[in-house]
């Protein structure tokens, strides 16, 4: 039920719309309340603030149409106002216009007309709600979406200090049991210390997705010869590819030069795409291939992963860069992982300037290449936030 109130201080005008309007109270649609003054308008607004359209005359005693319109103004937000004065007293009805009130009428008011404009004004008090419902809506998710960030970077942090003592005591104890010939225990302490480096990896990566989301993820660029960061991340992967009965053929000239950019990420970005050739390849073949290309007239590093192994569906593909997102819902219990090695990875290298890019054929393999600006421009960097 709309409700509407009515400021005249013609004493006839509520025996007039009561009866023009008695199917639409009978039917309780709409509701009138009546004042006679500015004044007496106010009080019914405090008592009843749910009122939507108010009809108001301009020119009373106490109070007139254009200070109560004002005052209105200032205390009620989605309220649609309609001004109701002679037809030659258009200064005041475009001075009430401009301060914002929705529609005017002209006396002798014709009541069609005012039927028309009561509708429309309700149409606009509904419309201004529900724009209010939706920005407080995308406030309330922004603020939720924040504290979400905040808390997984603040849980990120408190996981990895007992986890950072864990994979420490476990490395010493490891050494301990070594040196007095205590061997047995070595292949359980080292499945202790590989779990606990492998939850680390993936509280590291939460901690990284979530300051990414939140637009604080910030890059430290300095000059590093390409060759040595790529060598780094083979050698990390080294028993990852030889766990799959794989071939591993490394395409990395020596001569690659320096290169300007995050080195810490420019390796995490190179790790994560090896790692997924490693977990979806069983016995086949993995190339890594670096070279130096001009992409759109900007030199670039060009990391490039290929594996003959198990390969998606254009479907699938599309979805890759979406944070927690596998390939099928079967993935993480067959394979592992979270699905946020990509996204984070796409993020790292469109923050650098770069990009990353995916050729794959379900059941033959997969392409994945990375590319890194030769020279990322600092006023380039973009705190891209997750979208
Ligand atoms: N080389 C590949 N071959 C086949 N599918 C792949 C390959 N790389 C990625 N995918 C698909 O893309 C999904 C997302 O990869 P992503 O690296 O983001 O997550 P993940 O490897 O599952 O988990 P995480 O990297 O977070 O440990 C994978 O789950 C897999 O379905
Ligand atoms: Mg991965």
């Amino acid at each position: 039920m709309t409700r509407i109130l009515v400021v005249d201080d013609e004493p006839d005008v509520e025996l007039i719309i009561r009866q023009k309007f008695r199917r639409q109270i009978r039917e309780k649609q709409w509701q009138f309340d009546f004042a006679r003054n500015g004044v007496e308008a106010l009080e019914a607004m405090r008592r009843t603030p749910d009122i939507d359209v108010i009809l108001t005359d301009i020119n009373m005693t106490e109070m007139d149409g254009l200070t109560l319109l004002k005052e209105l103004r200032e205390q009620y937000r989605d309220l649609s106002s309609v001004v109701i004065s002679a037809y030659g007293d258009m200064p005041n009805i475009r001075r009430a216009m401009n301060e914002g009130a929705t529609d005017f009428l002209t006396k002798p008011i014709d009541m069609a007309d005012l039927e028309n404009t009561i509708s429309k004004s309700i149409e606009v008090v509904s419309q201004l709600k529900d724009a209010r419902r939706s920005h407080q809506e995308k406030l309330e998710a922004e603020a939720a979406n924040r504290a979400k960030s905040r808390f997984l970077a603040d849980m990120s942090h408190e996981l990895r200090t007992p986890l950072n003592a864990i994979i420490l005591y476990s490395e010493l104890i490891m050494e301990e049991a070594r040196d007095v010939g205590a061997l047995d225990f070595v292949p359980d302490l080292r499945k202790i210390h590989l779990a606990a480096k492998h939850l680390l990896t993936l509280i590291n990566d939460i901690l990284d997705f979530s300051k990414i989301e939140a637009g604080k993820m910030m890059l430290s660029l300095e000059t590093f010869p390409a060759f040595e960061v790529i060598h780094d991340v083979a050698m990390l992967l080294h028993e990852a590819f030889t766990r799959g009965g794989n071939e591993v053929v490394l395409d990395v000239p020596s001569d690659l030069g320096e290169v300007y950019a995050d080195a810490t990420r420019v390796r995490q970005c190179l790790f994560n795409i090896l790692n997924n050739a490693c977990k979806f390849t069983q016995n086949g073949k993995i190339t890594l291939r670096a070279r130096r290309v001009v992409v759109e007239g900007r030199e670039m590093l060009e990391l490039g992963v290929t594996d003959t192994g198990i390969g998606m569906s254009a479907e699938q593909a599309s979805r890759l860069f979406q944070p927690f997102t596998q390939a099928e819902p079967s993935t993480s219990k067959k394979y592992g992982g979270t699905g946020l090695g990509l996204t984070i990875t796409r993020h790292f290298c469109e923050m650098m300037g770069g990009g990353v890019s995916v050729a794959s054929e379900e059941g033959k393999g997969s392409t994945f290449t990375l590319h890194i600006p030769v020279l990322v421009v600092e006023h380039e960097l973009s705190t891209a936030v997750v979208g």
